[in-house]
Order: structure tokens, then sequence, then C-alpha cells
């Protein structure tokens, strides 16, 4: 497993382990956590919202009985306001919100600190200032490492990436969803990373397309048709491992962490195992090239300015 460490010293696996599908058992999600990090995938990723805490409950009772607290880079997100008794969420990144739920959030993890913090989403009418203040504060007071926003909206990125000293963006990034190389110059102009979320698209980048494609996307993505996206990936698995060359072209970018989500031992292992391969035996550059042009080049179009 490669590491890259950001601006701030955070040290992050380059295949991290995103936690919103573990499984709601906590016994089950703790064997796919156990696995991951003795597969050197030590960057976990949750957030308060996911499953109403509950999520970030079973990393806390994993963190506490495999005293392995110390192994991981550990991220969650705040931002939304939501209630247990029934399903509404609200936006709310105040400084009042944010101090309260970090402690919240430390309750259910077990743990005094997280390495990183996010803003999980964000607008371009938010007080951004009073948050960038508040986690700068959270900072000083060593309950947070470092802090980072969860993005694709580009007015809300180019504010944060000029106002504040964020170490990371996350947005969602692969061959299909190949937006983000938009930003790539302005993203490494501040010396911040990227945490690549829904790498596989759901599954779709693996070589289970075929079924996935009928399962998950009978109505396309991103303005793509299911046929669309079936002539891209039956182009590109001509050519090489589907799962290989997502890795591989995300880490030809300031990628932090490639952030996988996996809710079984099988669907991790199948994963490392791929990454594994990308870096020993990496697919040559030319073919790389092919793979992705075979995808169609997309672009931001809301929330430009
Ligand atoms: N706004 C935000 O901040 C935001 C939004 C979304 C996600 N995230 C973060 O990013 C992480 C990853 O996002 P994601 O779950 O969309 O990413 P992803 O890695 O593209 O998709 C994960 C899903 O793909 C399927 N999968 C994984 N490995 C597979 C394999 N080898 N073969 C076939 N299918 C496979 C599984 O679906 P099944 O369970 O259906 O089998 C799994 O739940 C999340 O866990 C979360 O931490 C953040």
């Amino acid at each position: 497993m490669k590491f890259n460490t950001t601006k701030s010293g955070i040290k992050f696996s380059e295949l991290g382990l995103g936690a919103m599908n573990l499984p709601q058992d906590a016994l089950d999600s703790q064997y796919i956590l156990d696995q991951a990090v003795d597969l050197g995938v030590t960057y976990i990723d949750t957030a308060d919202l996911y499953q109403k805490g509950q999520n970030e409950k079973n990393i806390g009772h994993f963190i506490k009985n495999s005293k392995k607290r110390d192994q991981i880079t550990l991220a969650s997100k705040v931002g939304n306001r939501f209630n247990m008794l029934n399903d509404d969420v609200v936006w709310d990144p105040s400084k009042e919100h944010i101090t309260r739920s970090i402690h919240e959030s430390l309750k259910r993890l077990e743990t005094d600190y997280l390495d990183l913090y996010m803003l999980h989403g964000g607008m371009i009418e938010d007080n951004k200032d009073e948050t960038i203040e508040t986690f700068e504060q959270l900072k000083k007071e060593g309950l947070i490492r470092a802090y980072g926003i969860s993005s694709i909206r580009p007015n809300v990125i180019d504010y944060y990436l000029k106002h504040s000293n964020i170490d990371t963006i996350m947005m969602q990034f692969n061959l299909i969803d190949n937006r983000p190389t938009d930003l790539i110059e302005s993203i490494q102009s501040k010396d911040v990373q990227i945490l690549a979320r829904g790498p596989l698209m759901k599954g779709l980048l693996t070589e289970k397309y075929d079924e996935i494609l009928e399962k998950k996307f009978e109505s396309g993505i991103l303005g793509l048709t299911q046929e669309e996206l079936r002539q891209s990936l039956d182009a590109s698995t001509t050519i090489a491992p589907l799962q290989q060359a997502v890795y591989q072209y995300l880490t030809s970018y300031p990628v932090a962490s490639i952030v996988n989500g996996a809710s079984s031992v099988e669907q991790l292992q199948v994963n490392v195992k791929a990454y594994d391969t990308s870096i020993k035996h990496p697919i040559d550059k030319q073919k790389l090239n092919k793979i992705v042009e075979s995808f169609k080049n997309l672009h931001y179009e809301d929330h430009l300015v």
C-alpha cells in the first residue's frame, strides 16, 4: 500500500475505505474494518449522517475493541442536522452546529480526535467564513488535525481554496465522472489533495459491469444513457482490466486516497487485489490513455459562479 501525506501531515492510505455502505450490523462491519486495516487500508471515511450516527458507532466499537486507533486515519463529516424521529435533514454549517456535532461524533467514534473533519456539502450562500473559523478553532483545540470539504460545486470549491486552509476536497471522481479534471490545476496550486469518492461508480467500473449496468443504471447517469455507458465499458474492457485502470487513472492526479466503498469482505479483497496489481503491474500509458478516451469528457455545468 502506498501512502500520501497532505499539507498538515495527515497520512492517507492510497486505497481508503468508505464506510457509508458497511453493513448496519456492528459485528459484520467490524469484521470488514478489521480486514481493511490488516490489508493496509487504513483511511476510514464516515459521516455523522450515515445511518444517523450508527455508522460512527460501529466504527467506534471497532476502535475500542481492536485498539487500532493509532493505526488508522479517521475522517468524519458534518453539516447535516438530522432528526432521530423522522427523515428530515436540514443543512446547517453554523458554528453552533459544528461545535456541538464534533463532540457527538467523537463520543460515537470512541476517540478524542479526528484526523480529518469535512464539511458535508455546502452552498455558495452559506456563511463560509464562520464555518472556516470554526474548523480552525477545532484544530487549535486539538479535536481535529485537519479539515476539508466534500463538494462538487466549483464556486464553493473555489471559495474554500482561496479563503481557507483545507487539506482535502472530497469529490466523486472516476473514469465516467471525470469532471474533477477541470479543477485539478487550481486544487494543485493550493497544495490541496483530492479524496476520490465513488471510484467504482457503485460497482459499475468492475468486471461485473454488465450485471451492474442492468441492475443499477437502467436510466444511465450524468446525461449518459445506459447504451452509451455500455459502449464505453465494452471498449475499455477489451484493452485492460477496468478496475485496475480506474485506480491508475486516479493516482495519476493529486489524489490522497481512493475512497472505495465495500459492503462485504469479498469486495474489499477484490478491490485491494486490483489496487495492488495496479502498482505491481501497471497498465502501459498508451493503453491507459485509450481507456480514458473511451469515456466521454464531462464538465461541471452548475454552480460555476
Ligand atoms: N457527499 C459525500 O461526501 C459522499 C457521497 C457519497 C459517498 N461518500 C463517501 O465515499 C465512499 C465511497 O462511495 P461509494 O460507496 O459511492 O463508492 P464506490 O466504491 O464506487 O461504490 C461502493 C459500492 O460499489 C459496490 N462494490 C464495491 N466493490 C465492488 C466490487 N469489487 N465488485 C462489485 N461491486 C463492488 C458495492 O455495492 P453493493 O453494496 O450494492 O454491492 C459498494 O457498496 C462512501 O462510503 C462514503 O464514505 C461521500
